[in-house]
């Protein structure tokens, strides 16, 4: 068996690159990110009643899948998937993954989630906080125009130039995310001390997925004794 995970700021590639590597590796991949923003939903529909939303963390209300490329979350039953990358989530989901209560299940989700076979996971507190002795751990950085600039793209049919508001407006976001991540005492941001940095600003997709398929080739032969 086999844990790798992978660190990093907001929007550094860290989804896209776990889920190739996944693929191309078989290895199950498990997204923490999708587990706050599932969070975050319910907060936002509870109008940041923290009593209630606290209450609602107890009766365990979340549900989450993980299919090998895709992390599916469920509120009471209902899949809220796609919300998760909704911009009232963007805006909230730092503030929530803050809270020690939600860190506490989340935590507790992830390890359960990580049954007998190998495993990609990604967050920001995967190496340092959730699994310390993960084989394999990789922190991925980029310039914080680049990962604006990737994200952007990302985000459906947006082509516009990255001097437009919108381009401005997910940059802002990402930027006040990493800082209220990293500046949270519980599980700030953090690379951990044994983790490999990638710095994807200019490294091509495939070749930072190249260079982690390569480290779990080793990981695989050194395994079974070869
Ligand atoms: O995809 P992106 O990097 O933009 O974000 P994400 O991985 O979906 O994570 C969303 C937010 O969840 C982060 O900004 C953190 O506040 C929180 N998070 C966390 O605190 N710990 C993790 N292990 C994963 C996410």
């Amino acid at each position: 068996m086999m844990i790798v995970v992978i660190d990093g700021p907001a929007g550094a590639g860290k989804s896209s690159t776990a889920q190739a590597v996944a693929r191309r590796a078989g290895l199950d991949y498990i997204d923490s990110g999708a587990m706050y923003r599932g969070f975050t939903v319910l907060f936002n529909e509870l109008r940041h009643d923290k009593e209630a939303f606290f209450d609602a963390i107890e009766q365990e209300r979340l549900y989450f899948e993980f299919d090998r490329d895709v992390s599916r979350v469920f509120l009471d039953g209902r899949e809220i998937t796609d919300q998760l990358r909704d911009p009232e989530v963007n805006n909230q989901v730092s503030v929530v993954a803050a809270m020690p209560q939600v860190r506490e299940q989340i935590t507790r989700e992830l390890r359960k989630a990580v049954g007998n076979s190998d495993c990609i996971a990604e967050g920001r507190d995967l190496g340092t906080v959730v699994f310390p002795n993960a084989e394999l751990k990789f922190f991925l950085t980029a310039d914080l125009e680049e990962r604006a600039r990737r994200r952007h793209l990302e985000m459906a049919g947006k082509d516009e130039p990255s001097d437009s508001e919108e381009f401005q407006g997910v940059l802002e976001n990402l930027q006040q995310r990493d800082s209220i991540d990293s500046s949270r005492k519980e599980a700030p941001l953090q690379k951990a001390e044994d983790a490999i940095e990638l710095d994807t600003t200019s490294l091509s997709f495939d070749r930072q997925v190249a260079r982690i398929i390569e480290a779990i080739e080793r990981v695989r032969a050194y395994q079974s004794g070869s």
